[in-house]
């Protein structure tokens, strides 16, 4: 629990971890399985409102438009969504839910809440029927990352192919890869101990494609409510601290970085989970 409350604080390292994740987080560090170097500053203590007009200005969402190489010649300017992901909704959203798949979300009865949002974003498989009324029953749109697309971590464009073909007229699209770096150097340069060289987790991308596209955005169980175990998701029978800590991804930083984003109560923080974020729309620079 005092983890918890420092967390709540921003006033955590990665040497407050069990000793298994510590292991983990320095053994990413040493394989650089992606070959990523960093040249930039690190920990510039920023501002809240520094830290958002740098997210504004260099957080672009991009997604592959089929224009660039290999794509271009093979024919993607045409699989791809004709709308672009920044033009689907064109006269912006309200307010958007970001619903992360803790388990920590089991008893919440935020269900209710979240569907009142303009836009629910989910996770990968995470369900809504029969949890209801703990994670609400809409969802407007979902991230997927390459290892629950149809299984094989790395070839994920044949199957979008697919999906495409068979679903013209679902908006899906994969991220570019440097909209997903770009965030990575953003959380290293605003963090002072090395994070992880992994890119990172879909739920800090969820965050950020939610704030480009929504006026006021309300993540769930991101930063850990009261409720916090050890369960990985809400769906599922499998405990490890790693899901909500991070082993592979810098989720620990990350959620650091969003903790200090945070406009939201400290109340609705520790009952609720819930960090509110105003979106790059309204954000004075
Ligand atoms: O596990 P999965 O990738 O489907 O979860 C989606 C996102 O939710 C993760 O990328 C992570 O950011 C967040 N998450 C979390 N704590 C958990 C489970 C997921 O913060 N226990």
């Amino acid at each position: 629990r005092a983890f918890l409350y420092r967390l709540w604080k921003g006033n955590v390292s990665s040497k407050m971890l069990n000793p298994r994740l510590q292991k983990a987080m320095r053994d990413y560090l040493a394989a650089n399985k992606h070959g990523v170097r960093f040249r930039g500053p690190r920990a510039a203590r920023r501002s809240r409102a520094q830290l958002l007009c740098e997210l504004r200005r260099r957080a672009q969402v991009r997604t592959l438009d089929g224009t660039e190489a290999p794509f271009a010649a093979l024919g993607w300017r045409r699989l791809v969504p004709a709308v672009p992901l920044s033009q689907l909704h064109p006269r912006g959203l309200r307010t958007c839910a970001v619903v992360m798949s803790a388990g920590a979300i089991l008893n919440s009865s935020l269900g209710e809440e979240i569907d009142s949002h303009d836009a629910v974003l989910r996770f990968n498989s995470a369900p809504t029927r029969g949890y209801e009324k703990d994670v609400g029953n809409r969802t407007t749109m979902r991230i997927i990352n390459s290892q629950w697309y149809k299984k094989p971590d790395y070839n994920l464009f044949t199957p979008y192919i697919q999906h495409r073909q068979r679903n013209p007229n679902q908006p899906f699209y994969i991220l570019h890869p440097k909209f997903i770096w770009q965030l990575w150097d953003i959380i290293q340069e605003n963090t002072k101990e090395k994070i992880q060289p992994n890119p990172p987790s879909s739920g800090f991308i969820g965050i950020l494609i939610m704030m480009s596209l929504c006026r006021e955005v309300h993540v769930y169980e991101y930063i850990p409510s009261i409720r916090q175990t050890e369960l990985c998701h809400y769906h599922e029978l499998y405990y490890d601290a790693a899901c909500t800590l991070g082993a592979y991804h810098p989720l620990l930083y990350e959620k650091l970085l969003v903790q200090r984003l945070n406009m939201g109560t400290q109340g609705d923080l520790h009952r609720k989970g819930k960090v509110v974020l105003p979106g790059f729309q309204a954000v004075q620079c």
